[in-house]
């Protein structure tokens, strides 16, 4: 099984790194077995745990969906907190386990409860959507969550002339290009795709003649104007399969370009040199510690929790 895996993986794995994962991966293996655990991967995850050791991959949105429908004993979120949190909302008598208790969100940092009570205070007839990059404890005072996935539909969904969107200034922004709802912003970033510039669109084309340019929508809205499309990882990935084009940059977090290009060899993906420090905290080592010691279990309160998944629940009804 691992020389097949490898075969697949050799355009991205060196036979020097693969030497490294390979013990790794097969104790992985043997403890999803024995401790009944199922691992979700967010497409950010480097390849040998996207293809080595995941059982579920996808966006926000879809590893948030799948989780309530798990039947294992286990579920580790190779992912960032905030996911490993949503899983627990969304299926809360599994043992939901974060590898590290560091991978958090610089979404997610930005914004906190007393925030909200605030923005409650000065816009007490708002509706607040929070982009699901936020704590339990935050989307617990707001009244919908979104994922980048479903942001126009959720924000269309409140019929409020008006509504706040919390905490990603650059999908308020891209989300309000698209619709007649008022949006108000916070001001919050991605750490990763506020650094993409039309500079760097205008490069790519310059450089790589005939090249289809996709963003994801926390990139700045002069980065997505420039671009062909722009939609979630998932989305991303959907528009490539469908269009494919000869040559690709995905203007999103680099290691997604090699799990992609993993499944489509016959496309050329250009890579950009932007990583999650967050999402890099988890690693197979992470992985294969954490199911050795159970650990880092989220524990979301009662009264958090609640809420919580309510604004969850509300968004996946929606979409
Ligand atoms: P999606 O996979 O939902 O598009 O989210 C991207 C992201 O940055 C998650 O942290
Ligand atoms: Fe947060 Fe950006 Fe990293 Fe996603 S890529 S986890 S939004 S910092």
């Amino acid at each position: 099984m691992l020389d097949q895996l490898h075969a697949r993986l050799k355009n991205v794995i060196t036979p020097e790194a693969w030497a490294s994962f390979a013990p790794d991966i097969e104790a992985i293996h043997a403890l999803k077995k024995e401790k009944k655990a199922v691992i979700l991967a967010h497409n950010y995850m480097t390849p040998e745990i996207f293809h080595g050791v995941a059982d579920i991959v996808g966006d926000s949105l879809a590893l948030a969906r799948q989780a309530a429908a798990l039947e294992a004993d286990v579920i580790l979120m190779a992912g960032v907190h905030f996911m490993a949190e949503t899983a627990k909302l969304m299926n809360p008598t599994r043992m939901v386990l974060i590898p590290d208790l560091e991978a958090g969100c610089s979404l997610a940092e930005s914004i906190t409860p007393e925030d909200i009570l605030a923005l409650r205070a000065r816009y007490p007839d708002v509706p607040i959507v929070t982009y699901v990059n936020t704590s339990a404890a935050v989307k617990a005072l707001c009244d919908i969550c979104c994922t980048s996935g479903n942001a126009k539909q959720v924000v269309e969904s409140l019929g409020a002339p008006r509504v706040i969107m919390v905490p990603d200034a650059f999908l308020a922004a891209n989300t309000a290009a698209q619709t007649d709802v008022e949006i108000i912003p916070w001001q919050g970033i991605c750490l990763v795709h506020e650094r993409f510039t039309p500079q760097d669109v205008h490069n790519y084309r310059q450089t790589h003649k005939g090249v289809a340019i996709i963003a994801h929508p926390e990139c700045p809205p002069d980065v997505v104007k420039a671009s062909d499309f722009a939609g979630s990882t998932v989305k991303m990935i959907e528009w490539v399969e469908t269009h494919k084009p000869e040559k690709v940059v995905l203007l999103t977090e680099g290691s997604m370009s090699d799990n992609i290009a993993i499944d489509h060899p016959d496309l050329t993906f250009i890579q950009p040199c932007q990583f999650c420090p967050y999402m890099k905290k988890i690693t197979l080592a992470s992985i294969r510690r954490a199911l050795e010691t159970m650990t880092h279990p989220i524990d979301i309160p009662a009264a958090i929790a609640a809420p919580a998944r309510k604004a969850v629940e509300r968004m996946i009804k929606v979409s």
